[in-house]
């Protein structure tokens, strides 16, 4: 169906407040889990499902951004010259060699779907893969892939879906499903950006994948401010659910896999010790201390003295 998908679309604008003074001088895309900025494990996962033409869309003070992906020849230079750093200097490169991969800044902060009406030039005619930096998808669990193949033989626009707890909702895009004769894969009548639990039309939260028509382009440029007054990506979408063959229409791909909220501080912390717990070299000496930390740490009913923020 009309067109492969090609390019992938990695808004990191944002400003990572929830995160100050942390983010102050860093941008929030570049905080580590374990050992890699959050960034590159997105990069890797539009990689992973074949995009290798990544588009970030940056605003002010994400120079630390490029950076990471462009070599860095003094620090290759010295490790290349010390036998028993081969392992560093290839953690070093991994990096620049992942993809191709293009800037262009979104001068005005005027939200996600603004962010992604930046990559209109870059992208062109073609359908798109927008992935969101803040959520880590488990490279166990491939979505991105599942998503892409579900566009091809539907054509339209796709979202990711994960079921969540009511009282929840309000932190996410929600939308209106019925269901179609697949498994995992719900056609979308609505969409509506972070509802009130009451308002909200299913427990269906949107995760940040998408594989979108180039349509919505022209839907975006036309979307006023909605929700906090910026312009969001979930109201184009949804102009496009009763649109079948012409940007349309919108199906939702069920994720039940590992998914990491890294913009959330209680999650980010989450991510770093499951990722941590399940690598094969940090992994057992981790787990051990973490087990005997739970044990005699976090006793039910324990006291623990809880340092200021
Ligand atoms: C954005 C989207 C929202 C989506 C969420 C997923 O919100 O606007 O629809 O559910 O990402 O993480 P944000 O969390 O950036 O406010």
């Amino acid at each position: 169906m009309s067109g492969r998908v090609t390019k992938a679309v990695i808004p990191a604008a944002g400003m990572g407040t929830r995160f100050l003074p942390a983010t102050k001088a860093t941008p929030k895309e570049m905080l580590p889990v374990v050992d890699k900025p959050a960034i590159q494990y997105v990069v890797e996962e539009a990689v992973r499902a074949g995009l290798d033409d990544i588009l970030m869309v940056t605003g002010r003070n994400k120079s630390p951004l490029v950076d990471h992906f462009d070599r860095h020849y003094e620090l290759e230079d010295k490790l290349e010259g010390d036998e028993g750093k081969r392992d560093l200097l290839d953690r070093v490169r991994e990096p620049t060699e992942l993809a191709t991969i293009h800037y262009v800044r979104q001068k005005d902060p005027r939200g996600l779907g603004h962010a992604v009406l930046c990559a209109a030039q870059h992208v062109g005619e073609e359908p798109f893969a927008v992935l969101l930096g803040d959520d880590l998808i488990d490279e166990r669990d491939p979505l991105l892939a599942q998503m892409i193949d579900v566009r091809q033989r539907h054509g339209g626009c796709v979202i990711a879906l994960m079921q969540v707890p009511r009282d929840q909702i309000a932190l996410y895009g929600c939308a209106a499903v019925e269901p179609i004769d697949e498994t995992d894969v719900l056609r979308v009548t609505g969409m509506v950006e972070k509802p009130k639990p009451e308002d909200a039309p299913s427990d269906y939260a949107m995760i940040g994948r998408y594989v979108l028509s180039p349509a919505i382009f022209d839907v975006l440029r036309d979307t006023p401010p909605g929700r906090g007054g910026e312009v969001q990506l979930t109201d184009a979408i949804q102009a496009l659910t009763d649109r079948p063959g012409d940007g349309g229409p919108v199906h939702g791909v069920v994720f039940r896999g590992r998914r990491y909220d890294t913009g959330d501080k209680l999650d980010y912390l989450r991510s770093i010790v499951q990722l941590a717990a399940d690598r094969a070299d940090l992994g057992p000496a981790f787990r051990e201390w973490l087990t005997e930390y739970a044990k005699t740490r976090l006793p039910e009913g324990d006291p623990i003295e809880p340092l200021q923020p």
